[in-house]
């Protein structure tokens, strides 16, 4: 049996601005995992997922985004569709900002690669999990697909060369999950519907949270935690103004900086989904009690690691 897997993400800055071209921050989670186990088949290519008490068989639903990847992946190294079982178990809670869809599809290519003894160079599989992403989602920026590949953190601008981004110190993230899932292109279609109503105005949210990104990637680079909090509250700000928070995740956030974090912003498409908050060690079991008394579905910890180059 051949076992693989794939880490999760958080966007620290940027979201939605990414979109148009403007820089985001992302970090790889990576406790938080997508798994493949793949054995023989029988029964032609056939995935099982979890929750899902049928299989899906690839001969009777080709149009399956995963059938479409495993197809890519065989005619990218002209090889025949692999009569192979892929089970597929996930920690990561789905259609919720931390990038499920993108883990697994970045699993299913690196199980098949061992299974079928081939080694695919990460630029490869980051190229073939984004035309995933873009059966799901429609128009992706690249930044979830980029960051779980290369499981490293990124200053991300979409159609720029990847960089990695330097952090100075590790420090504390908190995970707030609202529990509501939210499917990304829907938030995605309602920011583009607002930039065409209202161009100019969109706009210039857009252009300051890419300003915002900038002054992040500086702040990870000198351990300014408290600069960087400061930035998360402009930034979660600004995507209220995007309208792609909710009440929910207003109230989370608020929350958790009268309980001593240095800053929190909703994370990812919003409209559901998660929060995150920057906090001091200290501080971390305070706000993780204010944020699970304020209906927070769970509450995950990661610590960012420091990266210098
Ligand atoms: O997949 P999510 O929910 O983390 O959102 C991705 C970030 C967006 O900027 C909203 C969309 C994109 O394609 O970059």
């Amino acid at each position: 049996m051949i076992e693989a897997s794939a880490c999760s993400k958080i966007i620290l800055f940027g979201e939605h601005a990414v979109v148009y071209g403007q820089p985001a921050i992302a970090v790889p989670l990576v406790d938080l995992r997508a798994h493949v186990t793949l054995q023989p088949s029988e029964v032609g290519l056939v995935f099982e997922l979890p929750r899902l008490t049928e299989s899906i068989h690839c001969d009777t639903t080709p149009s399956h985004p995963f059938c479409v990847l495993v197809q890519n992946f065989s005619q990218r190294y002209e090889h025949n569709l692999p009569n192979v079982c892929i089970k597929i178990t996930s920690q990561i809670p789905i259609a919720s900002g931390l990038g499920s869809g993108a883990a697994i599809s970045t699993a299913i290519v690196r199980g098949l690669g061992s299974y079928l003894d081939i080694e695919i160079p990460l630029e490869t599989q980051n190229e073939l999990v984004y035309a995933i992403e873009k059966l799901f989602h429609g128009t992706p920026s690249g930044i979830d697909n980029s960051v779980i590949v290369f499981e490293k953190p990124l200053f991300f601008i979409r159609e720029h060369a990847l960089e990695m981004l330097e952090n100075k110190l590790p420090f504390r993230i908190l995970i707030g999950d609202t529990g509501v899932t939210a499917e990304t292109h829907v938030a995605v279609s309602a920011v583009r519907q607002l930039y065409e109503e209202r161009t100019s105005k969109t706009r210039a949210v857009i252009d300051e949270i890419g300003r915002i990104a900038y002054e992040a990637r500086d702040c990870m680079k000198r351990g300014s935690w408290r600069d960087l909090g400061a930035l998360m509250n402009h930034n979660h700000r600004l995507l209220q103004t995007l309208t792609v928070s909710t009440n929910q995740l207003d109230l989370l956030v608020t929350q958790a900086v009268e309980a001593g974090a240095l800053g929190a912003k909703l994370s990812g498409g919003g409209r559901g989904g998660n929060m995150i908050a920057l906090v001091e060690e200290r501080d971390a079991e305070n706000v993780t009690e204010a944020l699970l008394k304020t209906g927070a579905h769970q509450v995950i910890s990661t610590l960012i690691p420091s990266v210098t180059r």
